[in-house]
């Protein structure tokens, strides 16, 4: 058996083909039933974010896994094996687990560190446990993922600072600001009129960033009123107009800065909406939905200056280098856990034997204590009859504590499996369903 991901990320593959494999919350659980139908996979789970989508799945080949799954993404992005394949990654046991690890601590994310990473985590956790698709090895792994992102994030400088692909996205909208001007810097967007489309988490972390970056008022719209309205409540030191997403219009005409963060699975803004504006002054529209928001014609249309999630690349770029360094404390830590997990994984090549040695022994155990029991008539009482009782699996228990502690602990596969043949012998347990 091997842990395997199959998967694509900012890394490996531009936006337009990382929303084609992007897997919505309405279809995940197909998903599932489609990847488990195939006779190879064991156990899965699937990660899917606006950056990243991964498949880990414990299959009984690497070679046979790996092509299982990149089957399923081929069916299921409608692209070719030779359009998809270039854009895919693929890691086996250490690495995979590795993988895992640096995905959920945030260092393998385009913001360095960044936190929305570790909730996807734990969503990849809950989905696989809701639809039963992890068996015990996906799901200590998992959960071992979760709590290393944690440490990550307590335990190293990683975590520090408010770090999200929001913040990226309002840092680019000061950026192209200051490039406007002639300027190579970070500009207060205190002048700007500000629109966001969409009230989600990201437009939480949006509102929370344009705020500390000098924006005092903006126009919120969105599907629904009702959840507009009760983010704007949360920024009472903002002074936000919310509307519904058919005022988009007047934000496209009225608006120098828009930021789009929707789950909408199709744009809503394309150059035939812009076509009907004869703007004056430009608009930056700045997109962080997967699949985008904002079509990729609307860069024909002048007036409109368009911006996605791989855009962000270079206001990240500014400021890797001093998280560069940080990552590096993290992956010591990530080291560990991967090893934690693989030791524990590799302890349970022992499980059979040490199974076949404790019901060895308590037949054994049973037996014996059934003719004591018998010898000593009734005249015994169930009090002492417990006694004995107890007195007989304490035994039991000391004898197996050690031989059970040294048959799992951390050791090389050979050595392992050597120990593990000399107990079978020496007990002479049967070993034929093995
Ligand atoms: N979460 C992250 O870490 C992260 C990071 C980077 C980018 N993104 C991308 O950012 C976007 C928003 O993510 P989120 O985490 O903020 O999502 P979220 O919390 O689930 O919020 C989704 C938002 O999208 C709106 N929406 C959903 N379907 C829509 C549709 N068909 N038409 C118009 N509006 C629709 C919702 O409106 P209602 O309130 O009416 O439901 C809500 O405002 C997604 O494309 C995601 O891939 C997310």
């Amino acid at each position: 058996m091997n842990i395997a991901v199959v998967g694509l990320s900012h890394r490996t593959a531009p936006v337009e083909v990382r929303e084609k494999l992007s897997i919505s919350d309405d279809h995940i659980e197909n998903s599932f039933n489609l990847l488990k139908a195939n006779d190879q996979v064991l156990e899965v789970s699937i990660l899917s974010t606006c950056n990243r989508l991964e498949i880990y799945a414990l299959v009984k080949n690497q070679d046979l896994g790996f092509s299982a799954i990149k089957d399923f993404l081929s069916n299921h992005s409608g692209l070719n094996k030779d359009e998809l394949c270039p854009h895919l990654f693929n890691f086996n046991q250490d690495e995979a687990v590795n993988h895992l690890m640096r995905v959920a601590g945030g260092l393998d994310s385009l913001v360095l560190g960044e936190g929305q990473i570790l909730s996807q985590v734990k969503k990849m956790v809950r989905l696989g446990q809701e639809h039963n698709s992890l068996g015990p090895i996906l799901n200590r792994l998992l959960t071992q993922a979760v709590s290393t992102g944690k440490r990550v994030r307590s335990e190293t400088n990683l975590g520090t600072g408010a770090v999200s692909i929001s913040s990226a996205a309002v840092e680019l909208a000061q950026l192209k600001l200051g490039q406007s001007l002639g300027k190579d810097q970070l500009i207060s967007l205190e002048t700007e009129e500000v629109a966001v489309v969409g009230a989600g988490r990201m437009s939480r972390l949006l509102l929370q960033h344009l705020q500390s970056k000098g924006c005092s008022h903006l126009t919120l719209i969105n599907r629904t009123l009702k959840r507009a309205q009760s983010l704007a409540a949360d920024f009472p030191d903002l002074t936000v107009k919310c509307g519904l997403l058919d005022e988009l219009d007047d934000c496209l005409q009225s608006s120098t800065l828009l930021f789009t963060s929707t789950a909408s699975d199709t744009p809503i803004i394309n150059a035939d909406r812009l076509k009907q504006f004869t703007r004056e002054k430009l608009l930056r529209l700045i997109d962080i939905g997967v699949p985008r928001n904002i079509a990729s014609d609307v860069s024909q249309v002048s007036g409109f200056e368009a911006h996605d999630v791989d855009d962000l690349q270079e206001v990240v770029a500014r400021n890797q280098e001093a998280r560069q360094e940080m990552a590096l404390e993290a992956q010591g830590l990530i080291d560990d856990e991967s090893r934690i997990f693989l030791e524990w994984w590799a302890s349970l090549e022992a499980v059979p034997t040490i199974n076949r040695l404790r019901s060895g022994l308590e037949a054994i155990r049973k037996e014996e204590l059934q003719k004591a029991l018998s010898r000593m008539g009734p005249d015994f009482s169930a009090r002492e009859r417990k006694v004995v009782e107890a007195l007989s699996k304490g035994i039991i228990n000391k004898i197996l504590h050690t031989p059970v502690t040294n048959l799992r602990a951390p050791q090389p596969s050979p050595q392992r499996k050597e120990a593990l043949k000399v107990v079978e012998s020496l007990f002479n347990l049967d070993v034929s369903d093995k």
